[in-house]
């Protein structure tokens, strides 16, 4: 429904779905913002939008074919009624292009994640001339510039900022690379005058986004600005209580990053660090560039600095040519690094990279592995869960739950809370008594004397 505002500007409706990573979710909030220019409005009810855009992900199967059945769903509801403008954003556009747009006929307009500062634009000339758009140029640099000044209006507590994009890594599974493009990192003070934005608006966590997030590199006035620099720097700010980053690659895992969990009070103690297998081999065939050993040290490392760091990971089971004793490699290092809330998934293989063709694992014996390897990170989950029954713990609030009683709240090690408490305390962070725990999440009321000591 188009609707009138007094003063005469016509207010549309733009209904968002997106898929994949945190950056893509970032991407969306700041597509949003970008398109409110234009005088576009959120909705929640695709039924009522006049532009509908999906953001999409391509890293493992049948992505594809996921968009174009979404697309088949839309254009079923909308058979009788006026058509909203199709918008298809994200990797899997980026990485069909204008194949979309001849498969499917129904989609308007197909635009990459290099180029939303020309969203308006492909909009605006699809209004105007119905002629169907395509935007996929990595464009990274214009990109950046165009929406740093668009204000973030994020005003969650605990709010994405993307601070890098794309990856030179080439792992042979990966499709990040082609989607993405090559690595780029955000002028060191773009960031920072986002921070600022995102602090007036009341957030109080800031978690720094890159497919390579610590490769963040960027060079002003012979001075090379890292991502170690930046946590330092974001430290300073008062009303930021809590730093995080993701996703890392060991091989960017620096002296200088590491040397920061000994400076910094804000940046919390879990490292989510993609290991993908246990296995040298494997490790050597992904192209992943290195090795287990290397991978022990880092941990070893940080563990030295601050004993309550936990590890996450990301794991690709049945990878070809995995054989039981990689997989025992990959089982036993989840058991000595004792991972929490980690990703795995089977191997799946990706056009266009280099693993596209390869033999695969029996489909059976790769489900088998996953079952196993999912079964020890989830007892990891539980018994840490579990210790922390009867402790009092620091819990940053973000908000009500959907039941509109309970609160929720993440711990330091980023463990979801459901909290008896006060709505007063959102955006707080307040000692909270654990009272019981699952899988996933635990349990707790907030503690009333605050001056008690915190585990
Ligand atoms: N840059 C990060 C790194 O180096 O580990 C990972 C970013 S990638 C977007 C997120 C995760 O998707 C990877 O860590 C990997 O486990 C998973 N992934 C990527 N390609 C995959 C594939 N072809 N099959 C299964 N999982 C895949
Ligand atoms: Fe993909 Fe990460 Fe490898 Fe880059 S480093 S190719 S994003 S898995
Ligand atoms: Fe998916 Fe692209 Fe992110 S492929 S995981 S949306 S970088």
């Amino acid at each position: 429904m188009v609707l009138k505002k007094k003063t005469n500007i016509m207010i549309k409706k733009i209904f968002i779905k997106t898929f994949g990573c945190q950056m893509n979710e970032y991407d969306s909030k700041r597509i949003l913002d970008t398109v409110r220019k234009i005088g576009f409005e959120k909705t929640e009810k695709y039924e009522d939008a006049n532009c509908y855009l999906l953001n999409t992900c391509h890293i493992r199967d049948k992505a594809k074919e996921k968009v174009y059945h979404e697309i088949g769903r839309v254009k079923k509801f909308f058979r009788f009624k006026k058509k909203p403008i199709i918008i298809v954003a994200g990797c899997v556009a980026q990485a069909e292009n204008r194949e979309m747009l001849k498969r499917e006929p129904y989609i308007d307009i197909v635009i990459g994640p290099q180029a939303y500062h020309k969203i308006n634009d492909t909009i605006l000339n699809y209004s105007k001339n119905k002629k169907k758009e395509e935007e996929t140029d990595f464009d990274t640099i214009s990109k950046f510039n165009y929406l740093s000044k668009i204000k973030n209006k994020d005003s969650k507590v605990s709010s994405f900022l993307t601070i890098q994009e794309g990856c030179d890594k080439f792992c042979h599974f990966c499709v990040v690379p082609y989607t993405r493009g090559p690595e780029y990192s955000r002028p060191f003070s773009q960031i920072i005058n986002e921070v600022k934005e995102l602090i007036q608006s009341g957030t109080k966590e800031i978690i720094l986004l890159g497919q390579n997030v610590n490769a963040y590199s960027y060079k002003e006035q012979n001075k090379e600005f890292r991502l170690s620099d930046l946590i330092l720097e974001l430290e300073k700010f008062t009303g930021l209580e809590r730093i995080r980053y993701t996703t890392s690659h060991p091989r960017d895992m620096t002296e200088d990053l590491i040397n920061v969990y000994k400076k910094s009070k804000k940046l919390m103690p879990l490292v989510h660090l993609p290991v993908q297998s246990g296995s040298n081999k494997i490790l050597q065939l992904m192209n992943r560039k290195h090795t287990i050993e290397e991978y022990l040290k880092i941990c070893k490392k940080l563990k030295n600095i601050n004993p309550s760091i936990e590890f996450s990971s990301d794991f690709i089971i049945g990878y070809p040519q995995e054989e039981e004793e990689d997989f025992k490699d990959t089982l036993r290092l989840i058991k000595s690094i004792k991972f929490i809330n980690s990703y795995s998934f089977i191997f799946s293989p990706r056009p266009g990279t280099m693993a596209a063709d390869l033999n695969l694992v029996d489909k059976k014996k790769s489900q088998e592995r996953l079952e196993i390897i999912q079964k020890q990170l989830f007892k990891n989950q539980i018994n840490k869960n579990k210790s922390l029954e009867k402790k009092i713990i620091n819990v940053l609030i973000e908000n009500k739950m959907k039941d509109e009683i309970k609160l929720f709240g993440r711990t330091e090690h980023m463990t979801p809370v459901i909290i008896d408490g006060n709505i007063e305390n959102i955006g707080k962070i307040v000692p909270v008594e654990i009272s019981g725990s699952s899988q996933t999440s635990l349990f707790g009321k907030i503690k009333q004397d605050y001056n008690q000591k915190v585990a």
